[in-house]
């Protein structure tokens, strides 16, 4: 499988490495406006027929690539996803998909219109500690889920968003610490909860970094599931980058994600406590290890023609709630998720 990346930034680092390990799998470019960056990726992570590039078109135009990884700022990911599909190469992207409704639907519709396949890496959902909380909520132990809260205390500094020239705009982050730190905890609150929200109260602050960034540091929702609530909070305005937290509360027991930890508490007290090893990982520990699994499995899935879980329809709720989030806090109001998924 001949593959590509374009953005030879920060997280580009995991795919290259992943994809190095991976049999059958060559780099045959790397493409990023910031020429140098490409060429210290061909050093570090190429041969000597790996192509340079410094944009996204020169590359389809002068390889033939099967996968395109995408790792460019937010909002790019929508547009390069969709000159990609157009041309049948399929597309693994970072997330976000999108940054705004609109761009949601367009990357739907090239993803369904074609033969290339669309995957969105949300590797948090490969964790062992997460697939050990769908495997303890769907054995029905706990009861009835009646209610979760999640937590996400993380801390950016301002050389994090001056740095790089994207981060904590609007236009081109498409948001701050909900789009871009805690929408993996959002992604997996939302599935513990096991159906799609149905309305959501929304706060957004920027507490500690207002001269810098335009986006939020800090947000807050209520969220209404048609059996249960949820609270979540998150913030990069801490003084650490703390284990997120997930609390799913079950008639008979509560389950706790934290971290790489799993906890059953009991309703007398007692705990059990079960810890994972989530693998391989470089880079910032939050970044959490799935990468390597979900990249595995996205190569799996095109050689056996099986589905890839993380498709963009596999995403949609999470993205919807997190729009959906946006749009209270900015408005001040209630949203019903029916007023938006038409979209
Ligand atoms: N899954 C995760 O846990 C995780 C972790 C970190 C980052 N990310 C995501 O990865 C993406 C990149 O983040 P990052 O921290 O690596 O950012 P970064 O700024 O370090 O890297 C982005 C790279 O894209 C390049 N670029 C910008 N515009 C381009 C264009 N038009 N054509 C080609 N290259 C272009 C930049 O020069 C830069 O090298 C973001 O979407 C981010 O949310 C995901």
């Amino acid at each position: 499988m001949k593959t590509a990346i374009v953005g030879c930034g920060a997280i580009a680092k995991m795919h290259a490495s992943v994809l190095g390990e991976m049999p059958n799998v060559e780099i045959v470019g790397f493409a990023d406006c910031k020429i140098d960056r490409a060429e210290e990726y061909k050093r570090q992570y190429g041969q000597e027929s790996t192509g340079v590039y410094a944009s996204l078109e020169e590359m389809l135009d002068a390889e033939h690539v099967d996968v395109l990884h995408i790792c460019t700022p937010h909002y790019l990911h929508t547009p390069m996803a969709i000159y990609a599909l157009d041309k049948g190469v399929h597309v693994f992207t970072e997330k976000p998909p999108a940054i705004s409704r609109e761009q949601f639907a367009q990357l739907k519709k090239a993803a369904e219109k074609g033969t290339a396949r669309l995957g969105i890496c949300f590797q948090n959902r490969y964790n062992e500690s997460t697939k050990a909380m769908e495997d303890l909520l769907a054995s029905g132990k706990g009861g009835k889920v009646i209610g979760a809260r999640a937590f996400v205390s993380w801390m950016r500094t301002k050389e994090y968003y001056t740095e790089s020239g994207w981060r904590g705009k609007w236009e081109t982050e498409g948001g701050g610490c909900l789009i871009n730190q805690s929408v993996h905890t959002l992604d997996l609150l939302n599935r513990f909860m096991g159906e799609s929200a149905v309305e959501t109260q929304a706060n957004m602050m920027n507490y500690h970094l207002n001269d810098v960034i335009e986006v939020e540091d800090t947000v807050s929702a209520y969220i209404r599931y048609p059996h249960a609530t949820a609270c979540f909070y998150a913030t990069t305005a801490y003084e650490e980058n703390r284990p997120i937290m997930i609390d799913i509360e079950c008639e008979n027991m509560s389950l706790r994600l934290e971290g790489s930890y799993v906890t059953c508490i009991y309703k007398d007290g007692r705990r059990e406590e079960l810890s994972f090893y989530n693998g391989y990982t470089i880079g910032k520990d939050y970044w959490g290890t799935g990468h390597k699994a979900c990249i595995g499995d996205f190569y799996h899935c095109l050689e056996t023609g099986k589905k890839f879980p993380i498709e963009v329809e596999d995403v949609e709720s999470t993205f919807q709630l997190m729009m959906d989030i946006y749009q209270s806090a900015r408005e001040g109001r209630i949203v019903l998720s029916k007023e938006n998924r038409n979209g």
